[in-house]
């Protein structure tokens, strides 16, 4: 979806030369999270800035879907990206809901459908549409601005969105709850996003890459638990801090810890041909498919016991089960392993299984990653 190859900013002031962003190369595929982190005057902005064409490259090249945006017209690439800017940049002449309508508007959507927009808009927020559709952006708090600010980005429903610490200036309950709407939001609608953040935490919890810079480069980029288990150098694990380096059952995917290419078998299968499969596999557990090879559910040794005595001859009448996938974090695999399944199957966007986690493997994948990170 977007790419940056080489990307160079230098500011000129006076004979001063500073280069701002020294060639950076990242690639952004559709419906991604991206957050850029750093410390600050580390060129995350600038970056961004380039991306919508607000600074010109110095050298390098942008792609956006495969066009360099140098060939796009500046006006039309900038109503096609959401932008977020640092401190909010709302026109204080203008009511909350005109701001949120700019470029809705600038497309010419028409104006009952965009007022509704607007109004479902501030009810996502939690800001009562009938209070403040009409009021002027001075007569909000600064965290209320900020939301604005988040709408006005989603308003026009662009497929890029680039926020700049949208979240920076609020308290942390309502910073948590426009966390999750973002996510939510994003993942939703398939929406690519590039966010910056100072905030560790922000980046861990939002992000499926983390692009860590530093002086205009790019030290590392990596998805969250990439970066967790092997960042790149003392750099990275400085900024990342200790504490967070130890195992994070919130992030790490049940990837880490599930059984791959488990024994699989059609319903049909008889009980006989099932045990003596799982004798030969040593396994407790079978994935059972149905006839477009998709998950179906899962059978344990006991419930094959428990069948045979029932005189049933095969896995016709096993339930079906509600899978998950590989990026499942651990915790909420936990969470359902720990309300009455023995054992859960993990399946790929086509539906098909490719692994199973138990609650003896999820525990020994626990175990392990606690001992290899106080080992280190
Ligand atoms: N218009 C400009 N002219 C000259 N130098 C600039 C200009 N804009 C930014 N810079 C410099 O470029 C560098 C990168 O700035 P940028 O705004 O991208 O940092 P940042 O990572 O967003 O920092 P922050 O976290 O503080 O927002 C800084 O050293 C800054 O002083
Ligand atoms: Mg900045």
């Amino acid at each position: 979806m977007l790419k940056l190859k080489n990307l160079t900013k230098v500011y000129h002031s006076g004979d001063e030369e500073h280069v701002a962003v020294d060639g950076i190369n990242l690639e952004v595929k559709q419906g991604e999270f991206v957050i850029l982190i750093g410390p600050s005057g580390c060129g995350k902005t600038t970056t961004l800035k380039m991306i919508n064409y607000l600074e010109k490259p110095t050298s390098g090249e942008i792609l956006l879907n495969n066009t360099p945006t140098q060939h796009l017209n500046v006006v039309k690439l900038r109503r096609e990206i959401g932008y977020v800017i640092q401190d909010i940049g709302l026109f204080p002449h203008l009511t909350i809901a005109a701001n949120i309508e700019i470029v809705p508007k600038l497309k010419k959507m028409a104006k009952n459908k965009r007022r509704a927009r607007t109004r479902e808009l501030l009810e996502m927020v939690g800001m009562d549409p009938n209070i403040y559709e009409g009021r002027y952006p001075a007569e909000l708090s600064g965290g209320q601005q900020q939301r604005i600010g988040v709408l006005r980005a989603l308003a026009a429903e662009p497929d890029l969105i680039l926020m700049d610490e949208p979240f920076g200036a609020l308290d942390p309950i309502t910073r948590d709850q426009l966390q999750e709407e973002i996510k939510d939001l994003q993942q939703r609608l398939n929406k690519t996003v590039v966010f910056v953040t100072h905030d560790m935490d922000e980046a861990l919890k939002l992000a499926d890459k983390i692009v860590l810079m530093r002086d205009g480069i790019i030290v590392q980029d990596a998805s969250p638990s990439e970066m967790l288990k092997n960042p790149a150098n003392d750099y990275v694990r400085e900024f990342i801090g200790e504490d967070r380096l130890s195992p994070q059952p919130d992030i790490t995917p049940v990837s880490d810890v599930m059984v791959s290419e488990p024994l699989t078998v059609p319903r049909e299968t008889s009980l006989r041909d099932v045990m003596s499969r799982m004798k030969k596999r040593k396994s407790d557990f079978a994935v059972i498919v149905d006839d477009s090879r998709n998950f179906h559910g899962i059978v344990t040794a006991n419930e094959i016991q428990l069948l045979k005595r029932q005189g049933e001859n095969s896995l016709e009448s096993v339930r079906g089960q509600e899978p998950i996938t590989a990026s499942t974090t651990i915790r909420d695999a936990a969470h359902r392993l720990a309300n009455g399944t023995p054992v859960l199957g993990i399946v790929n966007k086509k539906q098909r299984p490719i692994g199973l986690v138990s609650r003896v493997a999820l525990l020994r994948g626990l175990v392990e990653m606690w001992d290899e990170a106080s080992a280190e």
